[in-house]
């Protein structure tokens, strides 16, 4: 049998109220963990929420989140046989799943209703 990574995936939409899920996936040397996702969103659950853009380029910055505890670009971030715990950013504002709200509020479209943090006007 193949070598398989374990991915023990934090989902949910508030961080109080989230679970972990666990998913076996392929493990070829050199593949990164933003790979592993994306092998699970095909295979297994499409509704995984993740985010990245440039895929290895290391500029966009769309992947961060959190490995074993330490903030890591995904698509960098090398897969690896044994079990990775994978978060999303402590540290910011929770969108879903692995997704943060990262853009600074300058950059942010600006939604009726709503303050830069995406909560409601008072
Ligand atoms: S996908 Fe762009 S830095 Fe990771």
């Amino acid at each position: 049998m193949s070598e398989t990574a374990t991915l023990k995936i934090w989902r949910g939409q508030d961080k109080a109220h989230g679970h972990w899920e666990i998913h076996q996936v392929p493990f070829e040397r050199g593949q990164s963990v933003l790979d592993g996702l994306r092998w699970i969103r095909v295979h297994k659950d499409p509704t995984l929420a993740i985010r990245f853009s440039c895929i290895n380029a290391n500029a966009c910055k769309e992947c961060m989140m959190e490995c074993d505890g330490e903030t890591v670009y995904a698509c960098t971030e090398r897969l690896e046989a044994r079990e990775m715990t994978i978060e999303p950013l402590s540290n910011k504002k929770l969108v879903r799943d692995l997704v943060t709200e990262i853009a600074p509020p300058a950059e942010r479209f600006a939604v009726q209703g709503l303050t830069e943090n995406g909560d409601p006007k008072k």
